[in-house]
């Protein structure tokens, strides 16, 4: 019940031992192709635009400022964790100009403070962060990206815990690109990397060279074309896994299961509250939960779960990190587990309160 690496399916686990094909055998090009139409269809984008490859959500991030961003480019990075941050500090080593608005504790970033500072300064791109992992806080992002590409901003979106759990569609809403990874809501392992791309971004790309070899997603566009086209060796049993993954996902259907992500993220915010626990995020997220104990108890409350109850939860990320727990309902997980997760907490709080 961490908020990723997530609990795989047997069928995905099973297709992890299979003995390893060749990158260049018609079974991988036929399962790569499949794994990259799902992503697209996933997004809610088109396969030409979209871009499947190893690395985790972090390669979608550098990827993305290296390649549709130049040195001096100004970029406002709205910030609400530590994962929005890291955006910054990737564009940074880029030579871009980076402003962050940091929104308080748990507070999700709003519509008037960007539309202030984008009436005050002018900026190629604003990034955002769909649900920070660290607090919990989900952003209306399209909200927010509307009135970005009002004042003429690209607008990049890190989906990395949200892709598969959470409302989302590229084509028609107000996105330049967006990244997520493998092993959150997907339920695929780790070592997957997807990405949509708008034909605003591509266009603008030709402007300037590349600064990377390994994240020209130009490159990748190529293969994604033909995956016969050897760049790099792909991580091959995890995409094959991403492939079952996103069938599987599919045949539960989307809607279904962002419903069902929604519904987790309610139940969890509700147990906390009614336990008179203080969550972070100051509503309910889809995907993760950060619980302030109020007490540096949080990695006592974890080696509990873990030895007692069987259950992986994670602590903290930030400031108070050792007063925060964190609890993923991702993927393969439904209500009945979460709550047996939420009451194993509430034991587990109990019995280190005593302790202490
Ligand atoms: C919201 C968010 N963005 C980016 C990342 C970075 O992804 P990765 O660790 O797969 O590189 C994470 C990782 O947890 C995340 O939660």
């Amino acid at each position: 019940m961490i908020p990723g690496p997530t609990n795989l399916s047997e069928q995905v686990l099973r297709v992890m031992s299979d003995p390893m094909l060749g990158h260049t055998s018609p079974q991988f090009y036929e399962d790569y192709k499949e794994a990259q139409i799902l992503s697209a269809k996933l997004f809610g984008s088109q396969e030409d635009k979209t871009v499947l490859f190893s690395g985790s959500g972090t390669f979608g991030m550098e990827a993305g400022i290296s390649t549709f961003l130049k040195e001096g480019d100004r970029v406002l990075s709205l910030v609400n964790g530590y994962f929005g941050d890291r955006f910054a500090k990737i564009a940074e080593i880029y030579g871009i100009r980076v402003k962050t608005i940091a929104f308080p504790d748990g507070v999700a970033a709003d519509v008037d403070t960007l539309k202030k500072e984008l009436q005050t300064e002018k900026y190629d791109a604003v990034s955002m962060t769909h649900i920070d992992t660290s607090t919990g806080v989900m952003n209306d992002i399209v909200s927010l990206g509307n009135i970005a590409k009002e004042h003429g901003a690209y607008v990049f979106v890190d989906l990395v815990s949200s892709l598969g759990g959470s409302k989302f569609k590229f084509e028609g809403g107000p996105f330049d690109y967006a990244y997520s990874a493998s092993q959150k809501c997907i339920a695929a392992p780790p070592g997957a990397s997807l990405i949509a791309i708008s034909n605003a971004l591509l266009q603008r790309s030709n402007e300037f060279k590349p600064r990377s070899y390994y994240f020209n997603l130009k490159m990748w566009l190529d293969v994604m074309k033909d995956p016969k086209i050897y760049l790099t060796t792909p991580t091959i049993p995890v995409i094959r896994a991403l492939k079952i993954a996103l069938k599987e996902l599919f045949e539960e259907g989307l809607e279904v299961r962002v419903r069902r992500h929604q519904e987790m993220g309610e139940l969890a915010w509700n147990f906390a509250v009614s336990r008179g626990w203080k969550p972070v995020s100051s509503k309910p997220s889809s995907t993760v939960i950060a619980i302030d104990l109020s007490l540096p108890i949080s990695a006592a409350v974890k080696e509990y779960m873990l030895n007692k109850k069987n259950i992986l939860i994670a602590t903290g990320i930030g400031p108070r990190a050792s007063n925060i727990i964190r609890i993923g309902y991702m993927g393969n997980t439904d209500k009945q587990l979460l709550l047996n997760t939420m009451k194993g907490v509430e034991e587990a709080v109990t019995a280190v309160k005593r302790l202490t």
